[in-house]
């Protein structure tokens, strides 16, 4: 069984920011998931290194361009490994390999009579790195999605591919395969978007405008249009066009967030459908963060959120926590600093942490420094032992990208019933008498035994601080396929020093 996720690669021209952690994170979540349960895992993330924004980056710089991309491709790289993301293919789309295999998709397209050369009068936007039709501008004639970039006026021969002969096959494909865009609202925009006859796509800039790219193969006077050359990424990481990618391919699914559902959603499909390629098997779509207050994030209003300050701050798993738990599937969500700090003081210290200093800590001190055994159990134990299994059990489960938040707040409620399921049944009150000293003990048994699984399942996303907590509680053997299931707690077993899992900071 194998699962194939990809994100985005990422424009050079600035640092990573929220956005890039978060699309990254969250494949890295869906690709411990599916771990666990037992697939055979491919993710792919990385940089897009052509096209003219990169390149004009470099030149703000005054950096050689190839020592510009080494500098951020590094960056980029640290920033993702600090995040914990675990990827098994870093992709540069500055590789020769990479290039040779875009060249060849494109002469296989132009030998099909499918590419054709015109000159072309238009309006560009370098943010999107898209010609814009004068409805997908502002009423003062500026992209909406880069209203601080001016728009530029081009009048250029290049190469167009033709989309309009596959439209009506990419709707019926979308109409057989209610799975192929999730979540349904995008799935619709996407209709729509192909519902009247398409232009012909620009795939080529003049080497006079941009000289960051792959040149086309059949004129070297241009360099393939930046989405070209990136979309092909996803089928030249696993090797394409050798054979042995087909089984990677077949499982494929893109994440991306809803400002490049078109590129992703029409010019993608139909690229492959011009070359004879089957299409991915799934777009998982996100909208965007915000911050507080519903405000876009701009450098000018200070309101961007740094994750390597993050980060440095509150610890990885702080940030992994929020943007798992506070990600809503088809609005934007908001994200600040502050917020950050206050889920990881309410939910990661105050429910989860709180647990396992209670437990583990009471049980070192009372319990001859072990960990306890099974006892008899009550209604309430088994109650709360029900709640957490139900709780966990979606983690148990194949996640796609927008179950994540839910999966996230049902461990959250367990949490917190386990916090109050210690509040109740008070073993540091029960310890006192000789009479009911033994209820003590498997009362702290049953919450770590419980605590055990709520950190079993969070390792797919909160994988450090899940860690340190297992190993606290010397959980060393986890099976795969992973279930939460119950008793797997090492009772009797010798506990060390309780290290704050989430400490306070100021
Ligand atoms: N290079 C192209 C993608 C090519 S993929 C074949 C690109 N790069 S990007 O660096 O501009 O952005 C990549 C991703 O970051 C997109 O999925 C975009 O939605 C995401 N985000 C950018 N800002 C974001 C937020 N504020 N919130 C969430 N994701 C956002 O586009």
């Amino acid at each position: 069984m194998k699962s194939y996720i990809t994100t985005p690669i990422y424009y050079v021209n600035g640092s990573p920011h929220i956005g890039h952690a978060f699309t990254s994170i969250m494949a890295d979540i869906l690709k411990r998931n599916r771990q666990a349960l037992g697939y055979e895992l491919m993710l792919s993330t990385g940089v897009d290194e052509h096209g003219q924004k990169n390149q004009e980056a470099a030149q703000e710089l005054g950096m050689p361009v190839e020592e510009y991309l080494d500098m951020r491709c590094a960056e980029f790289r640290d920033v993702f490994e600090k995040l914990g993301v675990e990827f098994d293919y870093f992709v540069r789309t500055s590789r020769e390999g990479h290039k040779k295999a875009v060249a060849e998709m494109e002469q296989r397209i132009f030998d099909k009579g499918l590419i054709v050369k015109k000159q072309y009068t238009g309006t560009y936007c370098k943010g999107c790195e898209e010609f814009k039709k004068e409805s997908d501008l502002t009423e003062d004639g500026q992209c909406p999605l880069h209203p601080t970039m001016q728009v530029e006026q081009t009048d250029e021969t290049n190469y167009f591919l033709k989309m309009e002969p596959f439209r009506e096959q990419l709707l019926k494909h979308i109409d057989d395969n209610s799975d192929f865009v999730q979540p349904e609202s995008f799935r619709n925009e996407l209709k729509k978007m192909l519902a009247e006859p398409l232009e012909d796509l620009c795939i080529s800039r003049p080497k006079s405008r941009v000289t960051l790219g792959v040149e086309l193969p059949f004129d070297t006077d241009f360099v393939t249009y930046v989405w070209f050359d990136a979309l092909a990424n996803y089928l030249t990481n696993i090797g394409w066009p050798e054979d042995g990618y087909q089984d990677w391919w077949a499982e494929c699914e893109h994440m991306i967030g809803k400002d490049i559902l078109k590129p992703h959603g029409v010019y993608w499909p139909l690229m492959l459908m011009a070359a004879d390629l089957p299409l991915p098997k799934k777009l998982s779509v996100h909208s965007h963060w915000v911050g507080a207050g519903g405000v876009k994030m701009s450098k000018s209003i200070g309101n961007t959120v740094d994750p390597i300050e993050v980060m440095d701050k509150l610890g990885v798993d702080a940030l992994r926590w929020y943007l798992a738990r506070h990600m809503r599937a088809d609005s934007d969500s908001q994200i600040s600093v502050e917020l950050i700090a206050q889920t990881y003081e309410s939910e990661l210290n105050n429910k989860l942490g709180n647990l396992l200093s209670r437990g583990a800590k009471f049980a070192r001190k009372n319990f001859d420094g072990k960990l306890p055994v099974k006892g008899p159990l009550t209604a309430e134990d088994e109650a709360l032992r029900q709640t957490v299994l139900d709780a966990t059990a979606g983690m148990g489960e194949w996640i796609d990208l927008a179950d994540i938040p839910a999966r996230m707040q049902s461990i959250i409620n367990a949490a917190a019933e386990m916090n109050n399921y210690f509040d109740k049944q008070a073993p540091w009150t029960l310890f006192k008498s000789e009479e009911t000293k033994d209820r003590a003990r498997d009362v702290v048994y049953v919450g770590l035994d419980c605590l055990r699984i709520v950190m079993e399942a969070l390792q797919q996303v909160i994988p450090v601080s899940a860690g340190k907590a297992l190993a606290t509680l010397n959980v060393t053997d986890i099976a795969r396929p992973w279930k939460p299931e119950l008793d797997r707690l090492p009772g009797g077993s010798e506990l060390d020093e309780i290290e704050p899992l989430f400490p306070r900071v100021q």
